[in-house]
This record gives C-alpha cells, sequence and structure tokens, in this order.
C-alpha cells in the first residue's frame, strides 16, 4: 500500500466495464438499504445460502445516499490482502485454499471475563444483521457493500471491559505457510489494528462475517474482519484470531511500516491529504469518473462527536 504505483490510483485502472456495470444497476432492486440501521435480511439471502455454492441470487440494493451496491463480483476480486499478494487482482485466486476452520479467536486483555470463541459459537452467538457501508480505501478507490454480521460494541459487551481498559487491539493469523506475504521482512507480521474504546463500542463498528448474505469468503477476511465505515479501509484486519482490550494505544503494521503516511485513526479526510496523493476525491470501483470523497466517508452526523476536541490534521 506504501508501494503504491501512481497508475493504480488513477481512472483508467476501472475494474468493471462500462457495459458490465451499467447491466448490474439494472437488475432488480429488493428495496433501499440503510447504512446506519439494521435491516431485515431478505428471505433470499438468509438460511442455507450462506455458504453454499448455489448460483447467487440477483439482488441489487443502494445506500442510504442513494449508491449502488458494487456486486459480487467486483467485491471479491479487487482486494487488498498483503499475506496473500499485493496484487488485487490476484488475491481471490491464491486464497482459495485459506483454511478458516478449525478457528478459534480469544478475546482477553483488560476484562471481566475473557473467552476464547469458537468461531461458529462467536458468529451464532449474536443476531446476524444486514449493513450495507461505503469502504473507502487509502489509496482512493472505494465500493458499497452490503456486509453481514453484528456490531462489535455487542462482543465487548460480554467480555466486559475494565475501567483502565483505553483501547482495543486486533490481530490477524500468523501462519507463514498459509499466508506467504508473512514472509516479507519489510512489514512487522501478524497484521494489527486498533480503536480507541468509545470508536470500537460505536454501533457502526463491525464484525463482518459474510456479504451479501453468504458466509465471507477468504479474500475478504474470512472467517470474520473488522469494519469501520467511517475509516480508511486498511482498519479494517481480516482473519482475526485474537481480540486484546488495553490500557495504552497499540502500534498497527501500516504505523510501524510507514507512520508519516498511516495514522491510527486514519478517518476519511478529503481536507487531510496522503503525503504522495489527494484525498480530495476517490473512484468508485465499476464507475469511470471519481467523484469527491466525503467527511468520515458519510457518516459525519454519526461519528463527529467522537473527536471533537481533537486537531484531525495531527491526528490523522
Ligand atoms: N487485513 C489484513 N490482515 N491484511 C491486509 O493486507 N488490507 C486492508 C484491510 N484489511 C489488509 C487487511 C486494506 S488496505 C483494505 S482497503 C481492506 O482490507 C480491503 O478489504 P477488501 O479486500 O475486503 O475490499
Amino acid at each position: 500500500m506504501n508501494n503504491i504505483s501512481a497508475s493504480e490510483i488513477t481512472p483508467e485502472n476501472t475494474y468493471l466495464s462500462r457495459r458490465q456495470f451499467m447491466m448490474r444497476a439494472g437488475t432488480m432492486a429488493i428495496g433501499a438499504a440503510t447504512s446506519v440501521a439494521c435491516r431485515e435480511i431478505p428471505e433470499v439471502m438468509r438460511g442455507p445460502e450462506a455458504g453454499s455454492t448455489k448460483p447467487r441470487p440477483t439482488i441489487s440494493g443502494t445506500d442510504e445516499l442513494g449508491d449502488t451496491w458494487n456486486d459480487f463480483e467486483a467485491i471479491t476480486n479487487y482486494n487488498n490482502y498483503y499475506e496473500f499478494t499485493t496484487e488485487k487482482e490476484r488475491v481471490a485466486a491464491l486464497s482459495q485454499n485459506f483454511r478458516t476452520r478449525p478457528w478459534k479467536i480469544s478475546v482477553g486483555g483488560l476484562v471481566k471475563n475473557p473467552r476464547i470463541y469458537d468461531i461458529d459459537d462467536l458468529i451464532h452467538g449474536f443476531e446476524q444483521e444486514e449493513r450495507v457501508y461505503r469502504l473507502r480505501c487509502v489509496e482512493g478507490w472505494s465500493m458499497v457493500i452490503p456486509w453481514l454480521g453484528f456490531p462489535l460494541r455487542k462482543l465487548l459487551a460480554e467480555v466486559e471491559p475494565t475501567a483502565d481498559a483505553n483501547h482495543v487491539r486486533f490481530e490477524t493469523l500468523y501462519d507463514p505457510q498459509q499466508l506467504p506475504g508473512q514472509r516479507n521482512k519489510w512489514y512487522e507480521w501478524p497484521y494489527v489494528e486498533g480503536l480507541r474504546l468509545d470508536e470500537a463500542m460505536h454501533d457502526l463498528t463491525f464484525i463482518a462475517s459474510g456479504i451479501y448474505g453468504k458466509t465471507l469468503l477468504p479474500q475478504n477476511g474470512a472467517p470474520i474482519r473488522l469494519v469501520i465505515p467511517w475509516k480508511y479501509g486498511f482498519k479494517g484486519i481480516k482473519a482475526i484470531v485474537r481480540i486484546d482490550l488495553v490500557e495504552q494505544q497499540p502500534s498497527t503494521l501500516w504505523m510501524a511500516a510507514a507512520p508519516k503516511e498511516y495514522g491510527y485513526y486514519a478517518n476519511v479526510n478529503p481536507t487531510v491529504h496522503h503525503p504522495r496523493w489527494s484525498q480530495a476525491t476517490e473512484r468508485r470501483i465499476g464507475e469511470l469518473t471519481r467523484r469527491p470523497t466525503m467527511m468520515f466517508n458519510g457518516y459525519e452526523e454519526e461519528v463527529t462527536y467522537l473527536y471533537k476536541e481533537m486537531d484531525l490534521r495531527r491526528f490523522f
């Protein structure tokens, strides 16, 4: 990500052809989705569909701003996942044999009830909700994704953070056999991310185990990954095995790799530019022209209060 070439962030690099996009946009809509409140998961997307290999039903929708969901093919074939490769179009192929069962997740640190969850108990332990969120990558592209999962705050409530817990630290699986990118000495593996506790407790902060009503595929972070829609996509750590409540702000993989380029907060902000490119606009995958980037990725109303005492130029 920090070795991005200029060509990667230019509009010519359009992933879907215009024709494909138009066809997609013209498919049956199943009602407007909301990004903030959860909504009923349509019958066609529930139950046996999850994890099945049956063809996906033709479903489309929009977010609360009227933006069309990116289609399943785009979301699952254009990925950032440095444990596999730095080439977005190759992640899907290279990650297909990644083993997501058995899988345990430990949730501990400064909590009253530390737990080790089996992945299926965790996923089924909380009511599954659909959340349609915009994902804005720090590189300057974006998508609209219908996620399936549960808000992180429900999991944190179960383990009960103690009074001295201020941050939440997340860790990806470390297994260089399966994740060959972890042999790249340039980065400090495993991938680590963090959130301030109040950010982690915000209702928009989501643990995803699916998209389009189906079980998450390896390339998108199976079996579970984090989604924080008002922050740049790199905060959305994939294949989580460990969550710890901690007192001090943790360091992250990207802060260690390039501290001047990737901060801890990483809030989407069209006025704070990456040292090597502007953040004023973005390319929605499937569109030909760039569009303006919105403050907090369009979730300003919901999250501004979290940062009212902060200089967002200094805490980027
Ligand atoms: N998590 C891990 N473990 N490794 C990664 O390389 N890439 C991040 C984030 N989570 C990454 C990760 C980046 S830069 C982005 S933009 C999103 O995942 C991309 O998610 P997607 O591939 O599902 O669109």
